[in-house]
């Protein structure tokens, strides 16, 4: 099982969501660890509560350094933010309650590839006008 690294290519240049974004990566890397040493149903559990607290924890932070910059692009971030919170939680509430099948650990890596992506590229845009304001 592959796990995810906290490249140059993520930066965005705010020291607040870079900082979340290393947590973040960790807290995922936590989850994926559990499922593959087959730690048990508690261990797996803590560290899904975790990452699904942490992913909402951290957007809301985003959210709010858009709301106090007036960012252009906070209507759709915050969108974005909503259904990835929801999948996440559909996803690992299914490997919490059928263990870590190959499917749904295929569905959880998909997800969290999303938020590669989405890190590379929104909030990439987001910490450039962060920096400009
Ligand atoms: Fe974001």
């Amino acid at each position: 099982m592959s796990r995810y690294e906290f490249t140059k290519r993520l930066e965005t240049g705010n020291s607040i969501i870079d900082t979340e974004h290393k947590e973040l990566i960790l807290a995922v890397n936590k989850l994926l660890d559990a499922c593959s040493k087959g730690e048990g149903r508690s261990s797996v559990d803590g560290t899904i509560q975790f990452l699904n607290n942490y992913v909402n924890e951290h957007f809301s932070h985003e959210e709010q350094l858009q709301r106090q910059s007036h960012y252009p692009g906070m209507a759709a971030h915050k969108a974005f933010h909503e259904q990835y919170k929801k999948t996440l939680k559909e996803i690992t509430s299914r490997i919490s309650q059928s263990g870590p099948t190959i499917v749904e650990l295929g569905r959880l890596n998909g997800h969290i590839g999303v938020l590669i992506t989405h890190i590379s590229t929104e909030d990439k845009k987001l910490g450039a006008f962060l920096s400009q304001t």
